[in-house]
């Protein structure tokens, strides 16, 4: 099929993929509300068009954290990656690292921290949940030092898991999950060869490496489940400040009070982020909520926004919303799952050059120029 954007990436993914993965990586919480506002938000932000400014070449590389990015995007943390392409991660981090950007690795990847880092030279960034268990909570940080990561994102949205009503639909939970995940498969061999079979060990790398032992995908819902800590507090993160020498970055953030307390704790960066719509249906979407928070704490800290990208002009249109850059999730993993690593690098390049489009039409030329009046302010308030 032709390829011209991330829509096209989502369709070619829904056809390779077991529908559970599918919908897993689709799917948003409750009647998912806020999973379609991201996107609608973020669209409906209207960009003032401006013409004859002499803009010349446009340059979209910018730095956040003291590190140089060939544009203001990093991968967001996407846990069970190595299940939408062959040693998923891996790929994505390829990807990422061949076009100038961090990947984000999640505490819940199949591949562990020292399988990915290994793979590229630029550092990844490692996403730690507040998690009971705060014996794997330092292991993993331990090993994420060791293996070079200096950049912890911290993700504090997920106290209790969201409920995600198309996984028992689709086979990821539910009643008889195991041979409803098995039959899919048989009826998606180029997925079951290619990652079924060939992209073993389909265990929580870094689950494993802790706990010494295997852990499959039942014990992956399982042990999250149990393992999310409601009871936490932003004095409970107090010892990983200490423990963490490098940049910390909070995400999850969606309130300008909450932004504030990243201040006072001394994070260094926030993600202005609603989990994708996958935690609470009915909260405000990122494009919403990050105006207000920036207006709190623009300058105190980096900010960085996701939930709801799906191009490079959506990444325009957070900037100006107040945004430092971006995470983006479904819209690199649709094209890990499509295409590999070929196609994160192509959705890439097609993002740096819808930026390109966009940062002309409206006048900027480099990411620094990119500001408020970048929107129209009437279509941007209604
Ligand atoms: C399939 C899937 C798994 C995710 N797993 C994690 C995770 O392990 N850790 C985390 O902090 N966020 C996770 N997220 C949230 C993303 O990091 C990001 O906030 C979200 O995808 C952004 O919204 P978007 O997909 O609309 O770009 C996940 C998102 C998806 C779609």
């Amino acid at each position: 099929m032709i390829i011209s954007s991330s829509t096209d990436y989502r369709e070619a993914a829904r056809r390779r993929l077991p529908p559970f993965l599918f919908h897993y990586i689709d799917g948003g919480a409750n009647a998912e509300r806020t999973l379609g506002k991201n996107v609608e938000d973020l669209s409906d932000l209207a960009l003032r068009q401006r013409v004859l400014k002499s803009v010349g070449s446009v340059d979209i590389s910018t730095s956040f954290f003291d590190e140089k990015v060939s544009m203001p995007v990093a991968l967001a943390p996407v846990g069970l990656t190595g299940m939408y392409a062959r040693r998923g991660e891996v790929q994505a981090a390829r990807a990422a690292a061949k076009k100038g950007i961090p990947l984000t690795l999640s505490t819940v990847s199949v591949c562990p921290i020292e399988e990915v880092q290994a793979a590229v030279d630029r550092p990844i960034w490692f996403q730690l949940y507040v998690l009971r268990d705060r014996g794997f909570m330092k292991n993993a940080l331990e090993r994420a030092w060791a293996a070079g990561i200096r950049k912890l994102v911290f993700t504090v949205d997920m106290p209790v898991p969201g409920s995600r009503y198309r996984d028992a639909h689709s086979g990821m939970s539910g009643p008889n999950a195991p041979l409803r995940r098995m039959i899919q498969a048989v009826m998606h061999p180029t997925w079951a060869f290619d990652v079924g079979l060939f992209g073993r060990p389909h265990d929580l790398g870094n689950v494993s490496a802790y706990r010494q032992q295997k852990t499959n995908l039942a014990d992956y819902v399982g042990w999250l489940g149990q393992n999310f800590d409601p009871s936490i507090g932003w004095q409970d993160l107090e010892w990983i400040r200490d423990f963490w020498k490098g940049p910390m970055i909070i995400k999850g953030i969606l309130d300008p009070d909450d932004a504030r307390d990243a201040v006072r704790f001394g994070a260094d960066g926030i993600v202005v982020s609603n989990h994708g719509g996958r935690q609470l249906d009915g909260v405000l979407s990122s494009a919403k909520a990050l105006p207000a928070i920036a207006d709190a704490v623009k300058g105190d800290l980096t900010i960085l926004a996701d939930s709801g990208i799906r191009s490079g002009l959506d990444v325009v249109r957070m900037l100006a919303q107040g945004a430092d850059g971006v995470m983006i999730g479904r819209a690199f993993v649709y094209a890990l799952a499509a295409a590999g690593a070929a196609g994160v690098e192509n959705l890439l390049d097609l993002f740096a050059k819808e930026m390109q489009v966009a940062m002309t039409l409206t006048g900027a030329r480099s990411i620094a120029e990119i500001s408020a009046d970048s929107l129209v302010k009437a279509v941007a308030a209604a």
